[in-house]
């Protein structure tokens, strides 16, 4: 057998400790698909002496992670850090500026430096691997990069944060609220004690964005995502929902045109006969429209050991076998450099509800900045007296542009009416 990949490892936290674990199970099948054994040489992480159930006295151990990147006996180098900037950037730059292959989990560093990155890498005729970033174990950037790469994607979206699924779903089948919800999944691990970065849909807007450049040959543009998380999702919208036929789901959602390039992370309604409606607790799933080849649905564990390992080990044995493409599946030179896109002319059905005094002349005040803004109603219902005296109005409108309903609540912004502020959801077109 050939010379063995030699692989210096950054981080060794679950993830990390997973891929050792990996290599140590299936390194024989490894080395047959790869052509070569891929063999871990090197290893740093902040506490040498914590006990993750793995023989570290193999590798050699190194305090510093940027050091790795100048370790002789490393071919590539895996970066499972994380954070977009500090220690995990500074390893990237100094492992592709070296002239060894680089792997990273890290979504955050690759939604905000990819380019640049990117760049290092083909400059340097090495690799720059990412699958494990963007929905754990789902192998969505090979399925974007290589499978789909014959076709124009139309649009791209999913469900690409697990703990937003785990509570939307946890929310629908105990009638819950948010909050109730969250402390307990925090209570049981499920949710970070800090859960700002999944709640409020940053995670999900880092890895739409680095879907929406694969799929679009665009240039990343992370700070283009207009990003909403899911705080304000009540029990009753979610009630409303199932009534009507639909499902919340947090959902990335991009597509482009020649002028624009659309991507927005926000919860919106699924109907209950599209699979994303079907994708429960943490899973995560991606969908992507090919003009030749359909509807593309990868679905598996987001996060986790086992699965991120799956994919970093994987891209590992491309690294083995000497593919070496372009990381955004087309030249870092012919990524266009797209503007953010209008939303305001993209035409679909809403879900609104606003929480409102009950009293006289309410609903007509809602009515009135519908029929002002030219947004048509399909269906309203007025739920009855909420603990405080409030009620609810939950509308469903036509098809219409989405300026429209943005300047009808423009319009209510402020009114002494509403009690909290309106929520606003799209409904998923098929
Ligand atoms: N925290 C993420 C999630 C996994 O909840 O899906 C890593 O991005």
């Amino acid at each position: 057998m050939t010379e063995p990949l030699r692989v210096a490892l950054a981080g060794l936290g679950t993830v990390g400790a997973g891929v050792v674990r990996l290599i140590d199970a299936n390194g024989e099948l490894i080395a047959r698909r790869a052509g070569r054994p891929i063999e871990v040489v090197a290893v740093s992480a902040r506490d040498r002496s914590k006990d993750r159930g793995i023989d570290l006295d193999r590798f050699d151990w190194v305090d510093d992670p940027a050091e790795l990147a100048r370790h002789p006996g490393a071919d590539a180098v895996v970066e499972l850090v994380g954070g977009a900037d500090g220690p995990a950037l500074a390893l990237a730059r100094a492992a592709l500026g070296a002239g060894k292959s680089f792997v990273t989990a890290n979504k955050a560093m690759v939604a905000h430096h990819g380019l640049e990155l990117a760049r290092a890498a083909e400059s340097g005729g090495v690799a720059l691997k990412y699958e494990a970033a963007v929905a754990g174990g789902i192998p969505v950037i090979k399925g974007l990069r290589e499978g789909a790469a014959a076709n124009v994607i139309d649009r791209v979206y999913g469900i690409l944060n697990g703990t937003c699924n785990f509570v939307l779903t946890k929310m629908e089948a105990e009638g819950r609220d948010f909050a109730e919800i969250l402390a307990e999944a925090q209570r049981l691990g499920y949710a970070e004690a800090d859960p700002s970065t999944d709640i409020d849909g940053v995670d999900a807007a880092h890895k739409l964005s680095i879907l929406a450049s694969l799929a679009f040959g665009a240039q990343p543009a992370f700070a283009d995502v207009v990003v909403t998380g899911i705080r304000n999702v009540i029990a009753a919208d979610i009630a409303e929902a199932a009534a009507l036929g639909y499902r919340v789901r947090l959902l990335g959602m991009a597509d482009a045109d020649g002028k624009g390039l659309f991507q927005r992370v926000q919860p919106m309604l699924v109907p209950l006969d599209h699979p994303l409606a079907h994708v429960l607790h943490s899973t995560n799933a991606v969908v992507a429209e090919g003009n030749f080849v359909g509807r593309l649905f990868f679905q598996g564990a987001g996060a986790g050991d086992g699965p991120t390992a799956s994919a970093v080990v994987a891209d590992l044995i491309d690294i083995a076998r000497g593919e070496f493409g372009p990381p955004y599946a087309m030249p870092v030179e012919a990524l266009a450099a797209l503007p953010p896109a209008d939303s305001g002319e993209r035409r679909g059905r809403d879900y609104l509800r606003f929480t409102v005094a009950d009293k006289v002349g309410v609903l007509a005040e809602i009515a009135a900045a519908m029929r002002d803004a030219g947004v048509s109603i399909e269906s309203l219902m007025q739920r009855g007296a909420m603990a405080d005296g409030s009620v609810l109005v939950a509308i469903v409108t036509h098809e219409g542009p989405e300026r429209c309903v943005a300047q009808a609540l423009e319009k209510l912004r402020g009114s002494p009416s509403l009690k909290s502020e309106p929520m606003w959801m799209p409904i998923l077109s098929d």
